[in-house]
């Protein structure tokens, strides 16, 4: 049991540092439920990509409910490979609300080129169209 948690962790470290520039809370998405990876909607900023969607387990949690997700929720859209994106877009529940963050690779790292501390605007443009199911748009 302990080497499996030592190994579950090493591995964890393992995919972290592959998303280098990846806030640590959001770069263990491979290790999350998938809860979308076919029938997104094709508009948006990122149609016609290979894209699949990520619920952390306090997420997860309430995905189906209908209810406002709790604060802790993490959700992630990436696309392209699994292990070395093309786009890894994010959205963490706050107190003050959904948080959003945009990562593309550069240089051999991943950096915030939308969203982010000065760009909520942006996101929250689009994402407030489906304010019914949390602003999320995959949510059922
Ligand atoms: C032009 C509209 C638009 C803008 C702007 C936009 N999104 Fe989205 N977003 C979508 C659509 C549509 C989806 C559904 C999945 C898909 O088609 O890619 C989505 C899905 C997502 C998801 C998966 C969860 C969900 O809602 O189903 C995340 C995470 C996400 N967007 C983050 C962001 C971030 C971060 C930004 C700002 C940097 C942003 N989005 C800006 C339209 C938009």
């Amino acid at each position: 049991m302990k080497q499996y948690v030592l190994l579950a962790g090493l591995l964890g470290v393992a995919i972290a540092q592959g998303l280098n520039g990846v806030p640590a809370a959001y770069a263990g998405f491979a290790k999350w439920e998938k809860v979308a990876t076919s029938g997104l909607p094709t508009g948006g900023p990122h149609a016609g990509q290979a894209k699949v969607v990520y619920a952390n387990p306090a997420a997860l949690k309430e995905w189906k409910s209908g209810r406002a997700l709790p604060v802790g929720s993490i959700v992630v859209k990436t696309a392209g490979p699994t292990r070395a994106p093309t786009l890894i877009a994010t959205m963490e529940k706050r107190r003050s609300g959904w948080y959003y963050e945009e990562y593309f690779p550069e240089g051999g790292r991943y950096v915030l080129k939308f969203g982010g501390p000065n760009g909520q605007q942006l996101c929250v443009g689009c994402h407030t169209g489906v304010q019914a199911k949390d602003f999320l748009f995959t949510r059922p």
